[in-house]
């Protein structure tokens, strides 16, 4: 019979069948066998029992049994898309970054945007940090820029990474709260944490709601190198500038929003690039040498602290479009693999802590959640420039070296030897000077946690101070334990005395506590 367009048969039980033809392929098995009947295992008799031998039914439900991987271990639900990057001008004097050669040079992009507590099923309008990381498929390789929507970040030092993830993510007796801050937990850790005053100030105001990605700024957090042709490196601060603006919502509408659509963020960015809006960013670089880094007020190694725009301001050098969704969610959003160790030619690490230590994560996290060393071979990670290595087998290797030396040196002619090394081409590390004994002491210059703090906040507006005190307040209120309230409010002394007060006003202490000791006196004069 047909059925609209459709061939269409019942079966015995009156099930559904949709046949081929009329243009539309056979299902098949993974081998390819084509398959008569989906609707019905093979059974022995009118009534059962299945038989052990219907492979179809097996082999499906196999597949199915085995559709999970784990999710990423901090920023589980995230969205991404494809795009490019074009340079304006060429930057050949300050990197010899194949990308950033010519003016008007494009190059393939994917971006993946998330929250970093919740599950991957939990809400978009979390009051969080978002993830802003940058693959930009390059001629000469593939570099991540592995950033976030906030300029700095809770700790300085890789080492206490788990601690403020697992201090942040559902408490472990009762497996709640879900993507929240507002638990004793994470309040606990960061009232102890004066390192993360700063970065409690960006999450407790109006940037850790942005009105959507698009709308979000985006930050490559630590310091890194650009290396020019010659071996001359200058320090970089990496910027993404949303040309939409930037935007957030308010509490209240976050708390709706996510009541009437969890998926507010990644619907808005599906919608906006399918009707042809196509969201844009320009890549600002702050660019300083050794003689700034020696003057400025703190260290640039610290994570902790930004560079002040109005100290170095941004050149503006390229801008990131996102005019693609992807084909499929799971082989592209999920299985996409960002690394803080990918870079290329004319970019390179500085000795920040938290840098150094994300550069070991990174891989070895994804090892286990993609199932294994070949990761790098699926479309979304692949480089678009030529591949050539030694490295080969492990589970899923689909690009086994085929020359027929698989070691080096080896003396077989070029098209049985396989590649060699490249010195010309290839990456070199920036010999940098490094001496000094082994210790596991934090250098003194990272030691100052509010002043930067207090500078954010008085750079604030009047209402965005309002929303920032309001925030401590709901979310501190519903930490169960009276001296961790305390302990917070003393930790905002040191930050700002009428903000101190609000919240402890918002949560009913009797008291203003003392000033939690500071490690180093603030510099109060850099207040605007
Ligand atoms: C994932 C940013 C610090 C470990 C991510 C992602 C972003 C990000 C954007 C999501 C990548 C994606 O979309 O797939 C940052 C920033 C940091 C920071 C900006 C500080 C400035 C750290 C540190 C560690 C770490 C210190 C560990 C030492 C991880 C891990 C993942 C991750 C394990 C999951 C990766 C995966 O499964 O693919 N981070 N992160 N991050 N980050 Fe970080």
């Amino acid at each position: 019979v047909r059925y609209g367009e459709e061939m269409v048969e019942r079966g015995a039980g009156g099930e559904l069948h949709q046949t081929a033809g009329d243009g539309r392929k056979s299902l098949t098995t993974q081998q390819g066998i084509v398959v008569s009947d989906d609707q019905n295992t093979l059974r022995a008799g009118e009534r059962g029992p299945d038989l052990l031998e219907d492979f179809h039914f097996r082999e499906k439900i196999f597949h199915f049994d085995h559709e999970r991987i784990p999710e990423r271990v901090v920023h589980a639900r995230g969205f991404g898309a494809h795009g490019f990057f074009e340079t304006y001008e060429s930057l050949s004097d300050i990197t010899r970054a194949d990308l950033f050669q010519q003016s008007g040079q494009r190059t393939e992009a994917f971006v993946r945007f998330s929250t970093v507590a919740g599950s991957r099923g939990s809400f978009d309008l979390a009051r969080d940090v978002r993830g802003f990381a940058v693959k930009l498929y390059t001629r000469e390789g593939n570099w991540d820029l592995v950033g976030n929507n906030i300029p700095v970040f809770f700790i300085q030092d890789a080492i206490k990474f788990p601690d403020v993830i697992h201090a942040a993510k559902p408490e472990p007796d009762r497996g709640f709260p879900q993507a929240q801050t507002a638990h004793d937990n994470f309040w606990d850790f960061a009232s102890l944490m004066p390192e993360s005053t700063h970065m409690l100030m960006w999450i407790m105001s109006d940037r850790a709601i942005p009105r959507s990605f698009r709308f979000m700024e985006g930050f490559g957090v630590h310091t890194f190198r650009l290396v020019n042709a010659e071996g001359r490196s200058t320090f970089v601060k990496f910027h993404w500038k949303p040309k939409q603006g930037l935007q957030s919502v308010v509490w209240n509408e976050a708390v709706k929003i996510n009541g009437a659509d969890p998926d507010f963020h990644r619907r808005d960015l599906w919608d906006a690039i399918n009707r042809g809006a196509y969201p844009e960013w320009e890549l600002g670089l702050q660019l300083f040498d050794d003689d700034f880094a020696d003057r400025f007020a703190f260290d640039v190694l610290d994570p902790t602290k930004i560079i002040p725009e109005e100290e170095v301001p941004l050149r503006r050098v390229g801008r990131l479009v996102l005019d693609r969704v992807v084909d499929n969610f799971f082989a592209e959003t999920e299985q996409v693999a960002f690394c803080t160790q990918n870079i290329v030619p004319g970019i390179d690490f500085t000795n920040d802590p938290l840098l150094q230590g994300r550069n070991f994560s990174y891989l070895d996290t994804q090892l286990k959640r993609l199932g294994g060393p070949n990761f790098t071979q699926l479309r979304v990670n692949a480089p678009r420039c030529p591949v050539a290595h030694f490295q080969q087998d492990g589970h899923m290797a689909m690009a086994n070296p085929t020359s027929r030396a698989n070691y080096e040196p080896n003396s077989w002619p070029p098209d049985e030897g396989g590649p060699r090394e490249d010195p010309m081409r290839g990456f070199t590390t920036y010999p940098s000077q490094e001496s000094g004994p082994k210790r596991r002491l934090r250098a003194e210059s990272f030691a100052d946690h509010y002043s930067q703090a207090r500078l954010f906040y008085m750079s604030q507006a009047p209402v965005e101070r309002r929303h920032i005190a309001d925030a401590f307040v709901f979310e501190l209120s519903k930490c169960d334990r009276a001296d961790i309230r305390t302990r917070m409010v003393a930790g905002l002394r040191n930050v700002d005395d009428d903000l101190a007060r609000i919240v402890a006003d918002g949560l009913g202490l009797a008291e203003l506590p003392d000033p939690l000791p500071a490690a180093r006196e603030t510099v109060r004069d850099l207040t605007p």
